[in-house]
């Protein structure tokens, strides 16, 4: 477990299932489609019922489905969160293709519609890293630094938590915290 403080927000690192995390709002690593799919797009659905997915069928009815580093919201339906923030991360091809940028927009575009909606407590799971095969020690470095500079501009959220599904992908992230210097 890692607590820093950024700005005014207390940013920290977690081994754990999001789906059982009570903040305002967890973030899905999902697909374009917003139709559900596996990992933890799968474990979300799953927990959480089929409203969202309702939800998210209605957004796909008025905007097709959600563009690679775009982001929407939807109720949290069963699950302790209120909302679930849908993202999409960019699938690795290189690293060439943008993928850096597109990933630090899914966390941004995340954290500008919490803020939007009023949430105060946000839950990241570690995006792209799974199906998506973003290497996860470069992922946690753009991951980080995305969070830690939307934070620097911008105090409204009171809590973000990466919630990262084992030990090995932890350690990633909190070496990533370590070079970036918030954490020795
Ligand atoms: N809680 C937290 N993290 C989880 C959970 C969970 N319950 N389940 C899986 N993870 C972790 C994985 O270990 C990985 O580190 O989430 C990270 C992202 O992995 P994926 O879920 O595979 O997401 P991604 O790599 O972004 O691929 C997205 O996979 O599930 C499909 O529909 C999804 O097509 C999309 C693609």
């Amino acid at each position: 477990m890692v607590n820093v403080t950024v700005n005014k927000t207390k940013l920290s690192l977690i081994v754990g299932d999001i789906t059982k995390q009570n903040t305002d709002a967890i973030v899905n690593a999902a697909n374009s489609s917003l139709l559900g799919g596996g990992g933890v797009d799968g474990a979300i659905h799953r927990a959480g019922g089929p409203q969202i997915l309702e939800e998210c069928k209605k957004i796909r009815a008025r905007q097709g489905g959600c563009k690679t580093g775009e982001a929407v919201i939807t109720t949290g339906g069963n699950l302790p969160a209120r909302y679930v923030i849908h993202t999409v991360g960019p699938i690795w091809s290189g690293g060439n293709n943008n993928e850096p940028d597109l990933l630090a927009n899914c966390y941004k575009n995340s954290l500008k519609l919490a803020v939007e909606n009023g949430i105060k407590t946000v839950s990241f799971p570690s995006i792209s890293t799974g199906a998506y095969g973003y290497p996860i020690d470069q992922a946690a470095t753009v991951a980080l630094k995305a969070v830690i500079d939307f934070l620097r501009n911008d105090d409204s959220l009171e809590e973000v938590i990466f919630v990262l599904f084992n030990e090995a992908i932890y350690k990633s992230y909190e070496n990533a915290l370590k070079e970036i210097g918030l954490i020795s």
